[in-house]
């Protein structure tokens, strides 16, 4: 066992992987029931998980729903990246969002304060009300004024879906009080940014994502607080949005490369977002190392490199836009986003459809999740993708 504090770069390879019991790799714990000793044991063990606690050494897992091991190992990794106590991993991104909501809704503090831009799927979790919270849109420098007794959280995403707009944590996190602040880390990933430094008391990632890296599984992963953790495993229990065994230890092995992948990739992202502003077809480059993109200057400062996602504005419109999309040959045209390979897709039309058309990002916008091909390979394919704007 590894008793030095590690660098980032060796806890991603390392955490969550203390007492293998003998193996190289974690074992994946496929049971949906456990085997209990006596009725006692499994009642005292099941009164714990349903209240959010860990179980005891010896005590009989009982229920794949209270617990499973290797979740529980991804979980422990992930606190350690984003430097929080304790996460608590879910079937996808919008489990997370939605347990994070309820958590809210039974704590009798059901008003939201959420920025905008968010990834459509939440913006249209709040905007329904579906699980019951209220929501007030507000920019930044408003969260103050839109803050209500019965405030349970204050929602941004930074950098943005899909404008890659960012938000000063710590300036949201000192206007919201003793209101908790949740920040949607997807697109920065714990490589780049860690919002519980700057004040965030929930930090969300769709591990769906970067963290999974491969376009092969859905996942999602809260860190936080004690606290908050119990409160969200005990909300996961109830409702069921474990995540899956096998998805835990892919993304488990997924962390071990994030350092590498996320820094590549957003090399490769700073390069095509400067050759990208230099191309005719393309009126404006959204990408938080891109001039005018970051006035606050938070690249470096709260985030330490722009990150592998960009958008575009192409010249045309949604005409041109989905000529750029339909003609992309190495880069896929589709939703998601983080993976190995090169994604592009049209916000508006797809990701961002159900948000308010007030709300809803640029017809000409594309959004370009960048992966691990050589840059003069991507710029080739766009080049000719962009040629039938
Ligand atoms: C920023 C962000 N947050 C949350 C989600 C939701 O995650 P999932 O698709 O894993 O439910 C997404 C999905 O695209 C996202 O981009």
């Amino acid at each position: 066992m590894v008793t030095q504090p590690l660098t980032p770069a060796s806890a991603a390879v390392h955490a969550g992987r203390d007492d293998l019991g003998g193996s190289h790799v974690p074992t994946i714990d496929l049971s949906s029931t456990y085997p209990m000793a006596s009725i006692e044991a499994g009642g005292a063990a099941y009164e714990t998980m349903a209240v959010g606690g860990r179980p005891r050494p010896g005590d009989p897992l009982v229920y794949q729903r209270l617990w499973n091991p290797n979740v529980d190992r991804f979980e422990q990794a992930v606190a350690v990246l984003e430097q929080c106590a304790e996460a608590v991993a879910f079937a996808s991104g919008m489990a997370a969002v939605s347990a994070t909501l309820l958590a809210t809704v039974a704590a009798g503090r059901p008003h939201v304060v959420a920025v905008r831009p968010l990834y459509g799927g939440t913006d249209h979790l709040l905007a329904t009300g579906l699980l019951g919270s209220k929501v007030s849109w507000a920019a930044p420098a408003d969260i103050g004024r839109h803050l209500r007794p019965d405030t349970g959280l204050v929602i941004i995403e930074t950098p943005g879906n899909p404008s890659l707009d960012l938000v000063d944590i710590a300036a949201v996190a000192a206007a919201a009080g003793d209101v908790p602040v949740l920040v949607d880390n997807t697109f920065a990933t714990p490589v780049l940014q860690q919002p519980a430094r700057f004040g965030a008391t929930l930090v969300l990632n769709s591990a769906t994502k970067f963290i999974g890296g491969h376009g092969d599984l859905l996942g999602g992963v809260v860190a936080t607080t004690p606290e908050w953790a119990a409160r969200l495993r005990a909300i996961r229990a109830i409702t069921g949005g474990l995540l899956a065994p096998t998805s835990a230890y892919q993304l488990h092995r997924g962390l071990q490369t994030l350092p590498v992948r996320v820094h590549a990739q957003t090399s490769t992202a700073a390069a095509l977002a400067d050759w990208l502003g230099a191309h005719p077809a393309v009126a404006t480059v959204h990408y938080p190392g891109a001039p005018g993109c970051d006035p606050l200057g938070l690249v470096g400062r709260q985030m330490s490199r722009p990150g592998a996602i960009l958008a575009i504005e192409v010249r045309g419109g949604y005409a041109a836009a989905a000529r750029v999309a339909a003609a992309c040959r190495l880069v896929t045209h589709a939703v998601s986003l983080g993976g190995v390979d090169t994604l592009l897709c049209h916000p508006a039309a797809l990701t961002h459809r159900p948000v308010a058309p007030e709300a809803r990002p640029s017809a000409a916008l594309l959004r370009i999740s960048v992966g691990l091909e050589a840059l003069t390979d991507l710029q080739a394919d766009l080049d000719q993708a962009l040629a039938t704007a």
